[in-house]
């Protein structure tokens, strides 16, 4: 029942013509307030929190953090299991990852899956490792970096994402950057013998730039 109401509230979201005033982070976020060092460090931050290109040196931790059962409930496809098996998976032309830092400590992972040129559109997958840093507004920054990443740097005109019906931390995350329900999914994907709804939201460009101006 939660699921579902928080499903109808990101229905009227999209449908409110008065979407801005609604409960989303735009007093907590500007897009002018990203500090867009971008071409020459490839970094973007704001305050602590920062975003760059994921380098092989990470490749040990971050299967430490995907190979955990708890990352494995929230990730469909999962992430392959084994260092060897992450440098081609994390190199290929359709992905694009990068580290989340905080205080210069590498502390997660936010990336594109699915890039589609032609159509300028990609899937949002993030994952904030160590589960003491949850909860301290890390995914929330990372992800609008992430963002101004896709609009601004990439010029992506859809950022969209699946999540399982059970997470509803980062269901609560989403609707709050604007995210709007495309679909559900029913019984979609099945994880240790239970079956599990995949919703999919996502986020224009033109709606991210009216809300965040
Ligand atoms: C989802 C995730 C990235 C969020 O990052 P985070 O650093 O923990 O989240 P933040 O501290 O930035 O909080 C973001 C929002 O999450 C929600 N939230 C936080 N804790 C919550 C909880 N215990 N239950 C429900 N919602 C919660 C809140 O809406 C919060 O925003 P608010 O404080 O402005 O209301 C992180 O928890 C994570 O990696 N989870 C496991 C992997 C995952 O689910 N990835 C997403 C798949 S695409």
């Amino acid at each position: 029942m939660t699921v579902a109401g928080h499903l109808l509230d990101n229905i009227s979201l999209k449908s409110n013509p008065n979407r801005l005033s609604l409960d989303t982070y735009n007093s907590l976020f500007k897009i002018n307030d990203v500090e867009n060092a971008w071409e020459t460090e490839m970094t973007l931050s704001l305050g602590d929190i920062a975003i760059s290109p994921l380098l092989e040196s990470d490749f040990d931790q971050v299967v430490d953090w995907t190979n955990t059962t708890e990352a494995r409930k929230y990730f469909y496809p999962h992430f392959p299991d084994t260092k060897t098996s992450l440098a081609p998976y994390f190199s290929a032309p359709d992905r694009d990852y990068f580290r989340v830092t905080f205080k210069d400590s590498f502390v997660g992972i936010i990336g594109a899956e699915q890039i589609d040129e032609a159509s300028k559109k990609l899937e949002m997958r993030k994952l904030v490792g160590a589960s003491t840093m949850r909860g301290k507004g890390i995914g929330k920054h990372a992800t609008f970096l992430f963002l101004y990443y896709a609009y601004i740097v990439r010029d992506i005109q859809k950022v969209y994402l699946h999540s399982l019906d059970i997470n509803l931390r980062n269901l609560n995350l989403n609707g709050k950057f604007g995210f709007y329900l495309e679909g559900v999914f029913f019984e979609d994907v099945l994880i240790d013998g239970e079956w599990h709804d995949l919703v999919r939201m996502a986020l224009s460009k033109q709606i991210w730039i009216e809300i965040y101006s």
